[in-house]
């Protein structure tokens, strides 16, 4: 048979079962039974074996194990779920400890009590029980906002469907991690890539008989929402779950104090191979309750909790060549191209070099043969190099003083350490570097930006080498007879392309602000910007009319961000960016709070140190009660909080300016009144 005749006869089976999967799926209802489906699957994995020119991004070998729905509904998170900050040492444990102390005033010997509780890599899941019903089960999504997925929980044997016990809690989100065990993994294991695929590819399902196929277990470990819960303590609520019917991790423990951490770490890492689900740290939460309350979050997890991750794996390759890759802001970063190999089951073939310090520090040179390092989540880096391994015509790395646009690069002036940057960078000049450019789409387009589902950095690379896309605009423009006639698009795939960018029209004003990529200023800060401004017109005019100074007063935004943000604005294609995006885009408004705490509308300020409470912890209660905080002395302010060696000349200038000045007991006085 010819090439042509194998593509068409090839073309004709995925264009079936792209039918096949749009009756089953899409409408439920099935044209053919699962053995006839499973037929026509293997017939074309059997045809792409043989023939390695084929390929479609419809068929089964791209989708990995079932295909999952994109029609599950969307349901907000009564109480948000979190993520968590990463440990990867005792020192990072000495700290966390040292922080929690510090917010709540405590001396920083203090040994707290943790509840430890192995992280298990699976995916988490939120089950709503009200009167001791099982109601109503999320997935994560992200963290507000997640998919109902009900019915296939419901297949999972651990979860219980109705719990008839008197203290359980009359209406609460129980919350844990849905996984599936390493044996039964090993039978399904050349659907899936990893046990985490294969959970998350079947609690996706649209038909819950395909999630029963699966054997997903459930542990739980935290709750969302609550009303009538009894439990103080994190390690009385594991207890708890338990009785209600609940699996809980078997080595769970509470213990106190960092040391304790250590040793429990080190056990539990060497039983790692044994136990039968995949563990790739520790949870550690304060354990008392009313603390976590107080410890409140930060962005997006918890003060009172972290993940500290097993150690690292290592392994020895050897450097190909070295790339200079170009970040989002200007930042060139050298990544040493290896020898693909395994570590932690997980095969390395790039491995970051930092920066040009890094490379002369290490005297790092290509053809060397180094010690490269996985933690985690982190991106692969070299540690070492072994010099005895090395020839002797091998000749220094000269890391070029170009950017691969072309351009001169700068080491930036730090004037705080009075010291030049270790990083070379490409100077900002909006979306002239094509590099930076490209980073840039690819933030705008990523999770915490507008999340385009679909259009994630391949597509933006993809996109890119055709000329589709320039600036941001260009997204929202683009040409979708061109993208129809690409290799492995269909008029289906461009159809829901087109709906998930269109949908993203609407978008937060926070989201937005982040999106745009301006060097220092990440989603806390563009959340800051928006909350402040309210107005996304205000945003495009802070230029025009000189309003970016104003931006110092907003606590969290310091000169760093003042004078990227100028850097931002000078530039003309930025702006043209700005005013294009705000004629296609519906930017929402930030709706005022509700601002019935007892300080709304009071601005506070703090000069000195204070006893019993940190900064921190005294900044979030007065933001509980709608009260705000700046950091700088003006009009505006209404009131001053000295505590212990306060800053004489913001006293001064409080005075003059005639702004209540209060002590901390002041403060106290206030906020009982809240309470
Ligand atoms: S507590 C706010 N406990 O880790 C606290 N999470 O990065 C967050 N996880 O999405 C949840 N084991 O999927 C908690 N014992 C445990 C956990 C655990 C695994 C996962 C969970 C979460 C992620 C946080």
């Amino acid at each position: 048979m010819d090439k042509n005749k194998i593509k068409r006869k090839y073309n004709e089976k995925i264009r079936n079962l792209v039918k096949l999967n749009k009756y089953y799926y899409d409408l439920s209802k099935p044209l053919v039974n699962d053995h006839e489906y499973d037929q026509i699957k293997e017939e074309i994995l059997s045809l792409e074996k043989k023939y390695i020119f084929l390929e479609s991004e419809n068929s089964p070998s791209k989708i990995v194990g079932f295909k999952p729905s994109k029609t599950f509904k969307k349901v907000s998170h009564r109480v948000p779920m979190l993520s968590l900050s990463n440990a990867f040492s005792e020192e990072d444990l000495i700290n966390f400890e040292k922080k929690i102390n510090n917010f709540l005033g405590q001396k920083s010997s203090n040994q707290l009590e943790y509840s430890a509780e192995p992280k298990i890599d699976g995916i988490s899941a939120s089950l709503t029980y009200q009167k001791g019903k099982f109601v109503m089960g999320l997935s994560r999504g992200d963290g507000k906002e997640g998919e109902d997925i009900t019915q296939n929980l419901k297949t999972i044997n651990d979860i219980p469907k109705e719990i008839l016990i008197k203290d359980f809690p009359t209406d609460i989100d129980v919350r844990g991690e849905v996984f599936i065990g390493n044996k039964d993994f090993e039978k399904i294991k050349d659907k899936f890539a990893n046990p985490r695929n294969a959970a998350s590819g079947s609690l996706r399902q649209k038909n819950p008989n395909d999630t029963k196929k699966i054997p997903l277990k459930f542990i739980a470990y935290t709750f969302g929402y609550e009303k009538g819960m009894k439990a103080k303590k994190q390690n009385e609520y594991l207890k708890k779950l338990e009785e209600w019917g609940f699996k809980t991790n078997p080595f769970n423990k509470t213990l106190q104090g960092v040391q304790n951490l250590m040793t429990n770490y080190y056990e539990l890492e060497k039983k790692r191979g044994e136990i039968d689900f995949d563990i790739d740290g520790i949870v550690y939460k304060i354990d008392n309750f009313d603390l976590q309350k107080r410890l409140g979050n930060v962005a997006n997890s918890p003060r009172w909790a972290i993940a500290h991750k097993f150690s690292a794996n290592k392994g020895v390759s050897k450097i190909l060549n070295i790339d200079i890759q170009v970040g989002r802001t200007g930042a060139l970063t050298p990544v040493a191209k290896i020898n693909p190999i395994n570590i932690g089951g997980v095969v390395v073939s790039n491995a970051t070099l930092h920066n040009e310090d890094e490379i002369i520090r290490k005297d790092i040179r290509i053809n060397d043969t180094v010690v490269v390092e996985r933690a985690g989540d982190v991106i692969p880096h070299v540690v070492s190099v072994d010099t005895k391994k090395r020839r002797k015509e091998s000749k220094k790395f000269i890391f070029p003083k170009k950017c691969p646009c072309g351009y001169e690069t700068i080491k930036e002036y730090n004037k705080i350490t009075k010291k030049f940057d270790a990083v070379r960078r490409c100077p900002d000049r909006g979306f002239d570097c094509d590099r930076m450019a490209k980073e840039r789409l690819k933030h705008f387009v990523s999770k915490e930006g507008f999340n385009i589902e679909g259009f994630g950095k391949k597509i933006v690379e993809n996109f890119w080498d055709l000329k589709l896309i320039r600036l941001p605009q260009d997204i929202f423009n683009l040409n979708y007879k061109k993208i129809e006639s690409l290799d492995g698009w269909g008029k289906q795939s461009v159809a829901n392309l087109r709906y998930s960018i269109d949908e993203k029209k609407n978008i937060s004003f926070e989201k937005f602000v982040y999106a745009l990529g301006i060097r220092h200023i990440g989603f806390e800060n563009a959340k800051l910007i928006a909350k402040t401004l309210k107005n996304p017109e205000k945003f495009l005019n802070l230029s025009k009319e000189n309003k970016i100074d104003d931006l110092l007063n907003i606590d969290g935004i310091g000169e760093t961000q003042i004078t990227s943000l100028k850097k931002f604005f000078s530039n003309k294609t930025n702006l043209k960016v700005i005013q294009d995006l705000q004629k296609i885009l519906n930017i929402k408004k930030i709706k005022e709070n509700k601002n019935d705490g007892v300080f709304s509308e009071k601005i506070f300020m703090f000069t000195g140190k204070l006893t019993g409470m940190s900064r921190a912890e005294a900044k979030s209660l007065i933001e509980k009660n709608s009260g705000t905080i700046i950091s700088n002395v003006s009009k505006k302010l209404d009131y001053l909080i000295i505590g212990e060696k306060p800053t004489k000349r913001k006293i001064e200038a409080a005075k003059e300016l005639k702004i209540k000045i209060i002590d901390q007991s002041g403060l106290n006085k206030l906020l009982d009144k809240s309470s």
